[in-house]
């Protein structure tokens, strides 16, 4: 499908484009990327050119995840990435370092997930982490997912074993009442 761009009241979510790649190629080398993340490690220039042209893109096209890079206005410079498998409706969001501490993160997650509920069928949506990313967990918990627990999560690391992980889910909302 042709991505769609969503609005927030202070951020504009659209696709990552070829100039983002520079501080996408910063941004993902944050230390707590090694261990909270399962982006490549280490991360390198060409692992951001492949994001911005082949694997955001290819997700859209294909129907399976729906990725958006976080920004205050059109052009303006990338704060950080957010999106959804549509498969196992799981969240996954970075913003870069400097980003951090303005509540950037849980607005803009808010909209993917109305965003979904518009316009798929799914039911819910779901939020995993590494165990112990309590950033990750106040974001999931401000937009509203409930705290399921802490188990084997369902994406493994980046050698394939299993990760100890928090997991939350956000079912979709009742219709209100004529
Ligand atoms: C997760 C992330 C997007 C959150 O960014 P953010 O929206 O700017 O979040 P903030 O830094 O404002 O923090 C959100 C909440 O977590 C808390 N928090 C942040 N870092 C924390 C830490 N190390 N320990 C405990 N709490 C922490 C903040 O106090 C805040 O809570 P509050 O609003 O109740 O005070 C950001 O930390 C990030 O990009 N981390 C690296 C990538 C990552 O882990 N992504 C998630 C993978 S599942």
């Amino acid at each position: 499908m042709e991505p769609f761009s969503l609005r927030t009241e202070r951020f504009l979510l659209d696709q990552p484009v070829a100039s983002d790649v520079d501080d996408i190629a910063v941004y993902c080398t944050d230390p707590v990327f090694e261990s909270f993340m399962v982006t490549p490690w280490p991360y390198e220039r060409k692992h951001a050119v492949f994001f911005v042209d082949e694997f955001a893109p290819g997700g859209w096209e294909r129907g399976v995840e729906w990725t958006w890079a976080i920004r205050e206005d059109a052009g303006s410079p990338l704060l950080g990435v957010v999106g959804i498998r549509l498969g196992t409706g799981m969240v996954g969001y970075w913003l870069g370092a400097p980003h951090r501490g303005r509540g950037v993160m849980p607005e803009a997650l808010a909209a993917v997930v109305d965003a979904v509920f518009e316009r798929t069928d799914r039911d819910d949506v779901r939020w995993e982490c590494v165990a112990g990313n309590q950033a990750s967990m106040r974001v999931a918990q401000k937009v509203g997912f409930e705290l399921t627990g802490s188990g084997t999560g369902t994406i493994p690391a980046r050698d394939g074993t299993p990760i100890d992980a928090w997991t939350g889910i956000l079912t979709r909302p009742a219709p209100a009442r004529a």
